[in-house]
């Protein structure tokens, strides 16, 4: 499959595709978009909201693939019938952005967000098991009638399950039995070296490089003192701040060992960029380009 080239997200906000867009527009050689972002809560199913349109501007202008980054599939879920419908309509709603956008392939953040009537906000983290590995195989398959390539994201913890170091041999569990594609988040991986306080290469060696479709490059910040009774001070995922160097080193190290790798993303968060940060971010992705391509 053909690679992409350096990536950049697309969120459905005024000022910050208003900032981004030379970003968008020159700089980036594909764009990514969260589906859920773009719809609103029909009668019975998801229905696009008026962002979609807008998106789908973007696309036929620029005339660049995207790709699809899910957030609510909540593949960690066991298979329910009381869940069933919330699926069924998620699905189709998916099936419809496809046929409208053509995501070259589609990632899913790992985790689970909804169990027995439990619904979180974000994705949670799942015990390395057999029986979650099978869970989250089985239902990211169930997107591939609907685009050929799918995967998923790893994620940052900021409460563990025995070694966190057991992660990646999970995700490779998961990515044989599903025949699945890993997008590795180098700064949730630099994220979990730094709160549990191992060296990120010992990490990363963990990973079947060969089963890495797309790169997630962004940076973080660090928590308040007075979150935590310990007052202690915990790396964020947060998406605020420059590429830290260390995702930058690992980025180069890993690069030319993934054959199938056929993007890089650069991510940031909407609301955390102004005027003053834009050369910064498009020099990111200038920089990653090089990584990319050049080596
Ligand atoms: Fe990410």
């Amino acid at each position: 499959m053909k690679p992409l080239g350096v990536g950049f997200v697309l969120h459905p906000e005024t000022e910050y595709l208003g900032l981004c867009r030379e970003i968008i527009e020159d700089e980036a050689e594909f764009l990514e978009v969260t589906p859920e972002t773009l719809w609103q809560v029909g009668d019975v199913h998801p229905v696009p909201s008026p962002w979609y349109r807008l998106i789908d501007d973007i696309r036929e202008r620029s005339g660049k693939p995207f790709v699809g980054h899910g957030l609510l599939m909540s593949p960690g879920t066991a298979d329910a019938a009381a869940d069933e419908r919330r699926v069924a309509g998620w699905l189709q709603q998916i099936a419809r952005d496809q046929e409208r956008f053509h995501f070259e392939w589609y990632t899913e953040h790992l985790g689970w967000m909804d169990a027995n009537g439990i619904v979180a906000d974000f994705p949670l983290l799942l015990p390395p098991t057999e029986e979650a590995a099978q869970t989250v195989a089985r239902r990211l398959s169930r997107l591939k009638p609907i685009i050929a390539d799918v995967g998923f994201e790893n994620q940052v913890s900021y409460f563990a399950f025995g070694d966190v170091r057991s992660e990646p041999p999970f995700w490779n569990r998961i990515c044989t039995v599903g025949n699945l594609w890993l997008l590795l988040d180098l700064h949730n991986c630099y994220t979990q070296s730094v709160n549990y306080n191992f060296p990120l290469d010992e990490y990363l060696a963990g990973i079947d490089l060969s089963r890495v479709i797309e790169i997630h490059l962004s940076g973080g910040s660090e928590s308040e003192p007075g979150w935590l009774p310990s007052g202690r001070v915990l790396r964020l995922d947060s998406h605020d701040g420059p590429v830290p160097e260390p995702v930058w080193q690992a980025l180069s190290d890993i690069r030319p060992r993934c054959p199938n790798l056929r993007g890089v993303t650069v991510e940031r968060l909407d609301g955390t960029i102004t005027e003053a940060d834009v050369p910064a971010l498009r020099d990111e992705v200038r920089r990653a380009r090089r990584i990319f391509w050049e080596g």
